[in-house]
C-alpha cells in the first residue's frame, strides 16, 4: 500500500461564529479544564490520556497534536469568532494512511455545548480537507468518523456536518474502563458536497 504521510502546513479556518487555528502551548489551561468532562476523556482523547494523572492531562493530550502537523495529523483549536476564548476541538488524523483518506474526532467543552459548536466546525475542517492543494487544502477523497451508539449527540453532529451513516461496527470501541461499545461508521466524500449544495447545512448562528 502507498504511504503517503506528509507535512501538513498548518492554517487556520473559519467558520459561522467560529475560528479554528492550529493548537498551542498555551491552550493548556482551557484544555485540562475540558479535560475534568467525564464524556470527553470516555469518547474522544484515547486511554492514554483518561488514565494520566489530572495534573498531566493537558500536556499529554497537547503535545502530540501540537507537533502533529509535521507527519499528517492537523489538530485545531475552536474559538469563539469574537473573544478567542478556546471552545473545544477537531482533529483530522491518519492523513493518507489510506490514500486519500482521514479520520475525524472532535470535542467541545461542556460550558460550551448545546449552540452547534462541534458540527460547524468540522463542516469547516472537512471542507478544508477536501479543497484542492492550489487552494491550501489536503485534497482528500474520503473522511470518516466513528461513534458509540450511547452517544447520540455524535451521532448529530456527524449528520449535521454531512457524515452520511454507513453501518454499525460491532464491539468497535473500548472504553477506558474496557467496555466494548458498538459504534456507527459516518463518512463524507468530497464528492458530496454538490449534492449537499441546498439542502440543510451545519446552523450557521449561536456562537
Ligand atoms: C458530541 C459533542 C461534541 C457535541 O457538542 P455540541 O457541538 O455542543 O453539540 P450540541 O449540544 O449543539 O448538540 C448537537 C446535536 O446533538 C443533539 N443532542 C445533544 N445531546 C443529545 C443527547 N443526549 N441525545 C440526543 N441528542 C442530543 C442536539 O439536540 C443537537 O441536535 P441537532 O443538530 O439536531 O440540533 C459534545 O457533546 C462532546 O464533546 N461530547 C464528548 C466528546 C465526544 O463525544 N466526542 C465525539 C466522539 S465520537
Amino acid at each position: 500500500m502507498t504511504q503517503r504521510t506528509q507535512t501538513i502546513v498548518p492554517r487556520v479556518l473559519h467558520a459561522p461564529g467560529l475560528v479554528l487555528r492550529p493548537l498551542e502551548e498555551t491552550d493548556e489551561p482551557a484544555v485540562a479544564e475540558a479535560l475534568r468532562d467525564a464524556e470527553i476523556l470516555r469518547w474522544a482523547t484515547g486511554s492514554a490520556v483518561a488514565r494520566a494523572p489530572e495534573a498531566e492531562r493537558a500536556r499529554t493530550w497537547l503535545r502530540p497534536r501540537i507537533a502533529g502537523w509535521a507527519n499528517g495529523t492537523a489538530f485545531f483549536a475552536v474559538t469563539d469568532g469574537a473573544d478567542g476564548t478556546l471552545l473545544g476541538s477537531v482533529g483530522v488524523r491518519e492523513v493518507n494512511r489510506l490514500p486519500d483518506q482521514a479520520v475525524v474526532t472532535y470535542w467541545v467543552a461542556a460550558r460550551a455545548r448545546g449552540r452547534g459548536v462541534a458540527a460547524r466546525a468540522l463542516d469547516a475542517a472537512s471542507r478544508w480537507a477536501f479543497a484542492a492543494r492550489e487552494d491550501g487544502g489536503l485534497a482528500l477523497h474520503r473522511l470518516s468518523l466513528d461513534h458509540a451508539l450511547v452517544n447520540p449527540a455524535s451521532c448529530r453532529v456527524a449528520t449535521r456536518a454531512g457524515f452520511r451513516l454507513e453501518g454499525t461496527m460491532r464491539d468497535f470501541y473500548v472504553d477506558t474502563a474496557g467496555r466494548r461499545y458498538d459504534s456507527h461508521l459516518h463518512a463524507r466524500l468530497a464528492t458530496d458536497l454538490g449534492e449537499e449544495a441546498g439542502t440543510r447545512r451545519p446552523a450557521a448562528s449561536g456562537a
